[in-house]
């Protein structure tokens, strides 16, 4: 039995990832993960206690994270400030934990030879024309455009050198835009249907021709098992599921689907810096890891998702006036 520690494990996608890990192995699953306001413990609820418990801390926290790096056989580091828009009003706490807090981590992976994995994000290589035949690869030059991705990008950086000069046995991923149940409603899928749910109309920025690449969180947790299980030391794998859209065409789709016209829609003021296209070239993980994506209909996934909001209202509603006070604030 593999002893497996989770950062960020409260927060959407590490709460995937520690549920299929759950489903998928008889791996032992610690989540450490500080409950900033994205993180919520019953995004953990239900798991078998005997193999799996919650800490709450700050990866930043060096003799706690040591600690636990004792008792684990492998760590998988989700826990980041994650938002764009939150990173362009108040960048501090993206440089605390996504910087210093991967600093920390891996000087404890130093001390101890833990195996690290490190999630990141396809945004590290900046945008793409959206005419552009091309798509990311793991060769594409890093070019971050906004203080969330800038210091995601930093914290690649400091893996890729922590692995070159002390040895570290890391691995990195960057995955592009995921989507399923556990969002927080601040990202863009879930404030839209939660907005439907409330009779508000949705809100796109600028001119809504903007295209993400999005995957469902489902399939980005599989991969990451893939490399943990299968990944070479000091390697970067690409993340993505062919699933390019533009945000207008998300929209509609939201709005087809929950009844309504697919024009009921309101343009807003555009986020500063906005990236106009992700797109990823996942060949590598394909070919040298074997893995492919499950969920290749994005109109049923985001079916699924909508279901699971109307599903968990309790879940959700608790964030939703002061998300959408935050947003009042910047036009949005
Ligand atoms: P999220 O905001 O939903 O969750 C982040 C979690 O980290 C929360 O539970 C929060 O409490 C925790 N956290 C924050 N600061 C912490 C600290 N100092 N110590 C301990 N825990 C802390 O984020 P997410 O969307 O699930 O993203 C998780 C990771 O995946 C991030 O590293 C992000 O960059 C990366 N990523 C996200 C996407 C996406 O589409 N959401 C795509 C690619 C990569
Ligand atoms: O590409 C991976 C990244 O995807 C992750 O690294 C980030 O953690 C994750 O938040 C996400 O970043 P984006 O900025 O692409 O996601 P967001 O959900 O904030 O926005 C998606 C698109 O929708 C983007 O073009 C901005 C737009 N948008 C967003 C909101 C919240 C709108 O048009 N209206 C909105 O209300």
């Amino acid at each position: 039995m593999r002893r497996l520690l989770v950062t960020g494990g409260a927060g959407f996608i590490g709460s995937d990832f520690v549920h299929y890990v759950m489903e998928h192995t008889d791996d032992y699953v610690t989540v450490l993960d500080k409950l900033t306001y994205a993180g919520n413990a019953r995004s953990l609820d239900g798991l078998d206690p005997q193999r799996f418990r919650l800490v709450i801390g700050d990866i930043c926290d060096a003799p706690l994270v040591d600690r636990l790096f004792a008792e684990h056989d492998a760590v998988v580091h989700y826990a980041a400030e994650s938002h764009n828009d939150n990173s362009l009003t108040g960048p501090e706490p993206f440089v605390a934990t996504n910087v210093v807090g991967t600093f920390t981590l891996l000087e404890a992976a130093r001390r101890s030879g833990i195996r690290y994995h490190h999630i990141s994000t396809d945004e590290v290589y900046g945008d793409l024309e959206l005419d552009d035949p091309e798509r990311f690869t793991e060769q594409t030059p890093y070019n971050p455009s906004s203080p969330y991705s800038s210091t995601k990008a930093g914290s690649d950086l400091l893996v890729r050198a922590w692995v070159r000069s002390f040895g570290v046995a890391a691995t990195i991923s960057n995955c592009s835009n995921n989507y399923g149940p556990r969002q927080h409603v601040e990202k863009f899928i879930p404030r839209q249907i939660t907005n439907v749910i409330d009779g508000i109309r949705p809100r796109l920025y600028g001119d809504g021709r903007n295209v993400r690449d999005w995957i469902h969180a489902d399939d980005h947790s599989s991969a990451v098992l893939a490399i943990l299980d299968r990944g070479v030391i000091g390697e970067t794998y690409l993340i993505g599921a062919d699933g390019e859209k533009s945000n207008r065409e998300v929209v509609e789709i939201i709005l087809r689907a929950m009844d309504q016209p697919t024009d009921a829609y309101d343009l807003v003021t555009d986020r500063p810096g906005h990236d106009k296209r992700y797109a990823i070239d996942w060949t590598k993980i394909r070919d040298e890891l074997g893995w492919e994506p499950r969920y290749r209909h994005f109109e049923s996934g985001i079916a699924d998702t909508i279901a699971w909001y109307r599903a968990n209202e309790e879940w959700w509603r608790p964030q939703k006036a002061s998300t959408e006070a935050k947003y009042e604030l910047t036009g949005q």
